[in-house]
């Protein structure tokens, strides 16, 4: 990568008066289309410029290139950028027939309407939720211990009630810790609007430019309207094991796992 010049300086005095969190956040959505935050502070030296690239992508989003060999410290620097991409929320989607929708991360504040969410899921949906939804005591728990970083509820909120949940999981550590999982819910009154599929592609996006690898989600063999709905978005399959769950009731069920890389070779094409 080139030194000196303009952006040398520019380099030079941006990093004299700002942490690299502060630069990213001071230049992001102001970069040229194309333009690495590398190329304008140097690449090499501190924080994530050190094992990385940031890029402005077409899209208008910024994404984490990490140099080879800095997969590690990849995860560390997308825990970084998580923050800063969670500035863009709340955010509007506007969906079939006019439908519009605010798109946010949970907060404390939500603990009855997230409640009277998962209430208004027909309990026999529910029965394939692996938490007890119903009792308050769970809900509160969720909204009084929000970490974002391991569990991130991302909401569609219409006026003051929820309409939809997409949750990116992470595991922080150990041997799954480049793989997120996707949970999404949506409130029977709002369905059939492209609400569940607009809420995964927006998980899918943030997964993608926090450095995470792979998506995965799970299933019972009997909600086939989600297994559809994730194979429309990309998600392929990685296994089916007959009778291998059993819901609340103690009925077994057939475990669906699907999956979703991350990582394409055209995103990354002369990014060396
Ligand atoms: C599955 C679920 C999330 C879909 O929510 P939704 O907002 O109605 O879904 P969308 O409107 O975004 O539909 C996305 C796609 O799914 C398919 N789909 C949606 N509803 C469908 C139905 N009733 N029958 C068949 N296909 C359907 C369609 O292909 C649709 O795409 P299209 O509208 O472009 O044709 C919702 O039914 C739900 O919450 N189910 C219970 C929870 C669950 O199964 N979660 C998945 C486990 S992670």
């Amino acid at each position: 990568m080139r030194r000196g010049g303009w952006s040398g300086k520019l380099a030079a005095v941006l990093k004299s008066l700002f942490s690299v969190a502060q630069i990213v956040n001071l230049l992001y959505r102001r970069l040229p289309i194309g333009r690495t935050l590398a190329e304008l502070t140097g690449s090499g030296q501190g924080g994530i410029l050190q094992d990385g690239i940031l890029r402005l992508q077409q899209t208008g989003r910024l994404r984490y290139k990490p140099c080879r060999g800095a997969k590690q410290t990849r995860r560390e620097a997308g825990t970084t950028m998580l923050d800063s991409i969670l500035e863009q929320f709340p955010k509007e989607i506007s969906l079939k027939d006019g439908f519009k929708a605010a798109l946010r991360p949970l907060e404390p504040s939500d603990e009855k309407a997230f409640h009277d969410f998962f209430l208004a899921v027909p309990e026999q949906e529910r029965m394939f939720i692996k938490h007890r939804v119903t009792e308050p005591e769970t809900i509160r728990d969720w909204c009084q211990n929000i970490d974002l970083g391991r569990n991130l509820p991302l909401l569609a909120v219409v006026g003051d009630q929820i309409a939809g949940d997409a949750t990116l999981h992470q595991q922080l550590g150990g041997w799954k810790r480049h793989i997120g999982r996707v949970s999404v819910l949506v409130h029977p009154q709002f369905r059939g609007r492209g609400l569940a599929k607009a809420l995964v592609v927006e998980i899918i996006e943030l997964a993608r430019n926090i450095g995470l690898e792979k998506l995965e989600a799970e299933f019972i063999g009997e909600q086939e309207t989600a297994i559809t709905m994730f194979g429309l978005l990309g998600f392929g399959p990685l296994a089916r094991l007959p009778a291998y769950v059993r819901d609340m009731k103690a009925v077994s069920h057939d475990y669906v796992l699907l999956g979703l890389g991350l990582e394409t070779d055209e995103e990354y094409a002369g990014m060396e």
